[in-house]
């Protein structure tokens, strides 16, 4: 019986690929990917795609991905552009939007690509720091940028600013507001996306990817939603056919699939909640988190230790070596199991959470 084959019965049976520990025992909870496999109409569609026409080029623009897009989020195919992961959007944006000493503004900590890609276009980095409650520091808006980025949840706090402020900041930047939801689907309420009030604001961008929620990370999948003029810009400075056919396929077949998707984000806000309690009772301050992963943080203790043993034990976390962040770990919700297993070595290195 092939891989495939087995894969599919077993998901039919109820039975997650995803569970099984992976055969060289590490516990990988430090770069945010989903412990859930994709749905099982990704791995049907993508067996369809492996055939000849994989001679023929990927469509340039990504028509029927973004066709569906459109439909499933209630906009215009023309409000969106697809990229090779949301990271490539980044870039683009930064081509399309950014020249030498152009201001480009965003609070930190928060992502780091967003310093790389601006470095590369010789853009002036305007960095504000967050509030302790990782709030819009209110210097943000006032920073006369040509973009201005905000990832909302934050990563690495997980933390949610809410609609209002967001409408506020928009109206007040002078240039564009890019909004990168990559972990907004983990968001605790409905209704935390920005993406309907780009119908009203055509300063804003909202990025997405298919990197966490639909667990595609190894396909490299984002989506840009703006005004049909934004998106028109960003068209000319993409790589004429930025998405290769299978990317497409999948994409497209996983939105077809949200009750998939949805069920998958149940099950990570439900172990959310338990490592964040575990945590606590370890004596560690969690941020509320709104995405697939949470920042514990134990004031003024240098946590590399921490995160040293616990790789030793074969558990990878995020630790940031970096002033003020050295006493958090990011940590990303994996499995049930997993999580169980994280809070046993933390037990064991000497705080007691258990779950
Ligand atoms: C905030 C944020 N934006 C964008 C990305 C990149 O996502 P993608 O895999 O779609 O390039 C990540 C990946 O970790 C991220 O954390």
């Amino acid at each position: 019986m092939s891989g495939y084959f087995r894969a599919n019965i077993a998901s039919l049976a109820g039975y997650v690929p995803g569970e099984q520990p992976r055969a060289d025992g590490v516990i990988k909870l430090n770069t945010n990917e989903n412990p859930y496999p994709p749905s099982p109409r990704v791995f049907t569609a993508l067996r369809k795609a492996i055939n000849p026409s994989l001679r023929l080029y990927p469509e340039p623009l990504a028509d029927s991905l973004r066709a569906v897009a459109a439909s499933v989020y209630g906009v215009k195919p023309e409000n969106i552009l697809a990229g090779n992961g949301s990271d490539e959007i980044l870039s683009i944006m930064m081509r399309s939007f950014v020249g030498p000493q152009d201001r480009v503004a965003f609070p930190v900590p928060t992502y780091s690509l967003y310093d790389t890609l601006i470095a590369i276009q010789e853009g002036e980095r305007i960095i504000v720091d967050y509030p302790p409650d990782f709030s819009v520091p209110e210097a943000l808006a006032a920073q006369n940028s040509a973009l201005t980025f905000l990832c909302n949840p934050n990563s690495p706090s997980g933390t949610l600013i809410r609609l209002p402020d967001i409408e506020r900041l928009a109206r007040a930047v002078s240039g564009i507001l890019v909004i990168d939801e990559a972990y907004v689907d983990f968001a605790d309420s409905e209704g935390a996306s920005t993406l309907p009030l780009i119908r009203h604001l055509p300063n804003l961008v909202v990025l997405r990817t298919f990197s966490k929620s639909f667990s595609l990370a190894g396909m490299r999948i984002g989506l840009a939603f703006a005004s049909e003029e934004i998106i028109s810009g960003m068209m000319k400075v993409k790589d004429s056919y930025n998405l290769n056919r299978l990317s497409l396929v999948a994409a497209t077949a996983a939105l077809q699939d949200m009750p998939w998707m949805m069920r998958n984000l149940t099950r990570i806000q439900r172990d959310r909640r338990r490592l964040t309690e575990g945590l606590k009772k370890g004596g560690f301050y969690v941020y509320p988190s709104h995405a697939n992963f949470v920042m514990a943080r134990k004031k003024e203790q240098n946590l590399k230790d921490v995160y040293e043993r616990l790789k030793s034990k074969k558990i990878l976390v995020r630790y940031f070596d970096v002033p003020g962040l050295r006493d958090c770990l990011r940590i990303t919700v994996g499995t049930t199991q997993e999580i169980r297993s994280l809070l046993r070595e933390v037990k064991g290195i000497g705080t007691h959470p258990s779950m």
